[in-house]
């Protein structure tokens, strides 16, 4: 009886791209580094959303909750935050609101105070309070235009400071992300928005500003900058009223689907995830056959 032999098992190679590993390539071009590619690396760890009592940072502050932080939302209209808090009482996280008008130093000051003595360092801040004022700049209200600064810029630099420094002295390697707008890289025609695309603009200039800053003094803190179109919120709403856009407002009911904050928080979360040496610096958001 002659016996067949069994052919030899070749040699599995090493998969180019192990599991948990990037760049791992035969011929060991780069080291293999393990890296964490999920949200649930932030779970239990404090975020803070400026602007969570309506749009876009109630939906951040909603899927942060879902994903299990604790999320402290700062805005004027405290009890909005804490209706939108006892809607989460069956998720993992927790969304504690605390009044804060982000035009005003001490308040920005006190709050991130009684986080660091109450809750623990700070990993994430999300910079999304903003406002549009409807006036003009060849005929309008100076009060306006400061408002929107004040709001737009200035709060948003000075809750970075705060977030940069409670990180630091903490040596936590946090994310910041603004929420910014297509209007702070592109002016559109948009009646009546006077100052409210340089305010974005400034934004633009400030998440590249801060990032060289980061790299400069050697933080691994990151900075994403997220710059939607419309998005269907109060704010864009008021707007396209008080512009008198009609075809925007005819396109948007009837032809075609806009952003929503969910898809603003979806990017959001999406930059979270990315592992600590990957920093997705600019995200732009557009609806599918959008007018603009
Ligand atoms: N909707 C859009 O089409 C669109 C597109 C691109 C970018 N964005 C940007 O996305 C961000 C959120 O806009 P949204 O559409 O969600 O607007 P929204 O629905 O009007 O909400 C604005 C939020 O900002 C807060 N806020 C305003 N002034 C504040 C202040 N002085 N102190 C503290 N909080 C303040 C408001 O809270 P209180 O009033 O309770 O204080 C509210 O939570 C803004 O930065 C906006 O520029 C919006």
């Amino acid at each position: 009886m002659t016996r067949t032999r069994k052919p030899p098992r070749k040699k599995r190679r090493k998969p180019l791209y192990g599991k948990k590993t990037f760049g791992e390539r035969e011929g060991g071009i780069f080291s293999p580094v393990p890296v964490d590619r999920k949200i649930s690396r932030w779970k239990g760890k404090v975020a803070v959303v400026t602007g969570a009592s309506a749009g876009i940072g109630a939906a951040i502050s909603k899927r942060l909750v879902e994903a299990g932080l604790i999320v402290v939302g700062l805005a004027r209209r405290k009890e909005k935050i804490e209706k939108l808090s006892r809607s989460l009482k069956e998720h993992g996280g927790k969304l504690i609101s605390v009044k804060v008008d982000i035009t005003v130093e001490n308040d920005v000051i006190q709050a991130f105070k009684w986080i660091k003595d109450n809750l623990g360092p700070v990993c994430i801040l999300i910079n999304n309070a903003g406002i549009l004022r409807f006036t003009t700049l060849v005929d309008g209200d100076a009060q306006m235009w400061r408002e929107v600064f004040e709001t737009n810029v200035f709060g948003l630099c000075v809750a970075t400071r705060e977030a940069c420094r409670n990180m630091n002295i903490n040596n936590v390697n946090g994310h910041i992300v603004h929420i910014n707008s297509f209007t702070g890289h592109r002016v559109i025609h948009y009646p009546n928005s006077n100052v409210y695309s340089a305010s974005k603009f400034a934004i633009t200039a400030l998440a590249e500003t801060l990032r060289q800053e980061l790299n400069y003094t050697g933080s691994k803190i990151k900075i994403t900058s997220i710059s939607p179109a419309g998005v269907a919120t109060e704010m864009a709403q008021i707007g396209l009223e008080a512009s008198k856009i009609n075809h925007v407002q005819k396109r948007s009911t009837e032809e075609f689907i806009g952003l929503g904050p969910e898809d603003v928080a979806d990017a959001v979360m999406y930059a979270l995830s990315t592992p600590p040496h990957v920093q997705i610096y600019e995200l732009k958001l557009h609806a599918v056959n959008e007018p603009f």
